[in-house]
């Protein structure tokens, strides 16, 4: 595959990733151009000063220094990225850090109680061996949260498909799933 064709195949938020010169790195260091963004990062605000080329997640790992949210394909493709934006799901690898300026972004890390106390998700997790080698973990929880949220968790099909865009390698979907199923109805009286 020639750049041409390379760049065809990449989503516009990608695009603006693609390095120019030989040897840069594809998304640049978060930090080196001087823009500034305004956002809430669990629970905190921030301003911080972003490369443009930096995508959200670049800016939660690389940045921000909250390793919890993992990159495994950097394409939109595995889910290990996801976060949540204004009480959404994303896929931070997608996403570019400028488009969270004035917006609320939420990490693995924020997901726990300000007490440490963990959420009904991570707890469920736990409870149900939803895990193996761990590494998808915080991108599941990220959207088992956002899957009961936005009230896709009332039957095992509307779960997996809700799911379909976390992957697995260790395959843990049954422990998963039954987290869901367990975790779901004790969110409706434990969140805000
Ligand atoms: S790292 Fe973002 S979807 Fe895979
Ligand atoms: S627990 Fe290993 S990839 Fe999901």
């Amino acid at each position: 595959m020639n750049r041409n064709e390379l760049q065809e195949v990449v989503t516009p938020a990608q695009s603006i990733l693609v390095s120019t010169r030989p040897g840069e790195q594809s998304a640049g260091a978060p930090g080196s151009s001087g823009l500034s963004i305004d956002i809430v990062v669990n629970r905190q605000r921030r301003q911080l000063d972003v490369d443009p080329r930096a995508s959200l997640l670049d800016l939660v790992r690389d940045h921000l220094h909250l390793m919890g949210t993992k990159k495994g394909c950097d394409h939109g493709q595995c889910g290990a990225c996801t976060v949540h934006l204004d009480g959404r799901r994303v896929v931070s690898c997608l996403m570019l850090a400028l488009q969270a300026d004035g917006r609320e972004v939420t990490t693995i890390e924020g997901l726990a109680g300000p007490n440490g106390s963990l959420h009904v998700m991570q707890q469920a997790f736990i409870d149900h061996d939803a895990l193996q080698c761990g590494y998808c973990t915080p991108g599941q929880i990220m959207s088992a949260v956002a899957c009961v949220r936005e009230g896709h968790a009332n039957s095992v099909a509307g779960i997996r498909e809700y799911m379909s865009g976390n992957l697995c390698r260790c395959g843990a979907y049954v422990g998963i799933v039954a987290a869901i199923q367990d975790a779901a109805p004790r969110m409706q009286g434990a969140e805000p």
